[in-house]
């Protein structure tokens, strides 16, 4: 079970690139997160240049996402929006929208900020387009806010509570993905 860990944020030293490996570190056993490093090459979207071949960095993403059984996409906040280097890539990977990487499949959304309320807004607007791309996306979240405050040195979480919230939205991801993987067998033992 391969789960793909997206963060919003092309900062080194992210909170949400933390929040990820977080998560990674209270998976089930069967699962592992793949950490996706490639939003910064990104081009803008230009549909002139969404054509077949896709650009080389849109094939590696779109690639990547097809491939995984379900993805994690940590977003921080900006403006009370997502950072539009993470909208662009959603746009790029939303086409062609009837059969694009993202339909059907079990996405999380998480949030750190350093503000107090821990991206609520952006997991809020990110919801929306992502339900837009016809990908299966869970009401829960978790909003890590005061983001500083909240991982130790070794970028642990230091609060039980969000820790719990964290685990339990993976384990719902990972149960989503394999009701998903068994539907599709039935499928094709059928076919
Ligand atoms: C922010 N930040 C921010 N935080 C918040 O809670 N609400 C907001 O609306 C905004 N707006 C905002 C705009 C811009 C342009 C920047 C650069 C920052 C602060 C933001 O939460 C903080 O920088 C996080 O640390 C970003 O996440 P990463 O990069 O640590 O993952």
């Amino acid at each position: 079970m391969k789960v793909l860990g997206i963060a919003g944020s092309l900062r080194h030293d992210s909170w949400n690139r933390k929040l990820l490996r977080a998560a990674a570190d209270v998976l089930p056993s069967d699962a592992e997160l793949e950490i996706w490093d490639g939003l910064k090459a990104v081009p803008p979207y230009d549909e002139d240049d969404d054509h077949d071949p896709a650009p080389a960095a849109i094939a590696q993403m779109r690639e990547a996402i097809a491939g995984a059984d379900a993805v994690l996409i940590a977003t921080p906040e900006y403006n009370s929006s997502i950072p539009g280097q993470l909208k662009n890539a959603l746009d790029w990977a939303s086409r062609p929208l009837a059969t694009n990487v993202l339909r059907n499949k079990p996405v999380a959304i998480v949030g750190a900020s350093t503000g107090v309320f821990g991206a609520a807004w952006a997991q809020a607007e990110l919801r929306k387009v992502l339900a837009t791309t016809g990908a299966r996306v869970l009401d829960d979240g978790v909003s890590v806010g005061r983001a500083p405050e909240q991982f130790d040195g070794s970028g642990r979480l230091v609060d039980l509570d969000i820790e719990n919230s964290l685990l339990a939205v993976v384990e719902k991801l990972v149960d989503q993905a394999r009701t998903r993987e068994r539907a599709r067998r039935r499928i094709a033992v059928a076919a």
